[in-house]
This record gives C-alpha cells, sequence and structure tokens, in this order.
C-alpha cells in the first residue's frame, strides 16, 4: 500500500518501539516523569536510571497514552539519550528528534514534544530528589 505519510524510520519506531516500558517489565528507575499534550489528550510518562557520579542516563523506558507520532519520537528520544548526562540530554529539541525521524506530518508536530516534556519531568523528578531545586527546568516550547 502507498501513500503513507508517514517515513519508513517514523514506521519502524513505531512498530517496533525502543526503551518501552512493558507492563510486567520490573524497571528500576531513579527518577520519573509524567507529561500530557493539552492539544490532544494524550498522556506520556518517561523513567530514567541515572548513574548519581557523571549524571549519566544508563537506561530508561517510557509509555504512553498517545499516538503514532508520539510513539515514533519518545522511540526516537529514548535511544538519543543513553549515554548523556541530564544536561546533554535536555538540549535535544523535538526538533532534532523530528529530523532525524524524515520528518512528521504537519499536524504531528505537536506529539514530538510530549515525550520531551516527560523527559524535562524526570529530570526536574531527579533534582528535586537530590536537593537540587536550583536546576528544575521549564520544558521547551
Ligand atoms: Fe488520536 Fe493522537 S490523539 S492519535
Ligand atoms: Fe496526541 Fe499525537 S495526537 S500525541
Amino acid at each position: 500500500m502507498s501513500g503513507w505519510v508517514y517515513s519508513e524510520v517514523v514506521k519502524d519506531h513505531f512498530i517496533n518501539p525502543r526503551n518501552a516500558w512493558k507492563n510486567d517489565e520490573d524497571f528500576a528507575y531513579d527518577c520519573m516523569g509524567k507529561d500530557g499534550n493539552v492539544q490532544c489528550g494524550d498522556e506520556m510518562l518517561f523513567a530514567l536510571q541515572i548513574d548519581a557520579e557523571t549524571e549519566k542516563i544508563i537506561d530508561c523506558r517510557w509509555q504512553t497514552f498517545g499516538c503514532a507520532s508520539a510513539i515514533a519520537s519518545t522511540s526516537m528520544l529514548s535511544e538519543a539519550i543513553k549515554g548523556l548526562t541530564l544536561e546533554e540530554a535536555m538540549k535535544i529539541t523535538p526538533k532534532d528528534i523530528t529530523e532525524r525521524l524524515g520528518g512528521l506530518p504537519d499536524n504531528k508536530i505537536h506529539c514530538s514534544v510530549l515525550g520531551d516534556k516527560a523527559l524535562c519531568a524526570a529530570a526536574n523528578d531527579y533534582f528535586r530528589k537530590n536537593g537540587m531545586e536550583d536546576r528544575v527546568v521549564e520544558p521547551k516550547a
């Protein structure tokens, strides 16, 4: 079938999402964040394992009640952030992710922001838990 608006990369990440948190999987996380998309009401949860010494993201899991674009974007984001420090990970923008996916339909761009905001919420959770309130950041618009 032809005429899909999604790129092959999007389809691959949608069909085989990376680091998706399966319901029965026991994932020992250090911090977790959740956010919702006001435009569509969809929700996203992000959990991170952090190396306390370096603040590098060792591993991550995410879960969503979101659409194909949200799933593909967050799958791509979850691969991109592994091995990065929290600061580095938060510099990745939804636009970077959309580009890596080979683009998203115009009316689906907002979906790529959902994972980013949940990641930011998880980082904030880490900062709060570790007495670093001053490092809490607002998600990118
Ligand atoms: Fe229906 Fe995203 S809200 S697909
Ligand atoms: Fe809600 Fe895509 S339509 S995240």
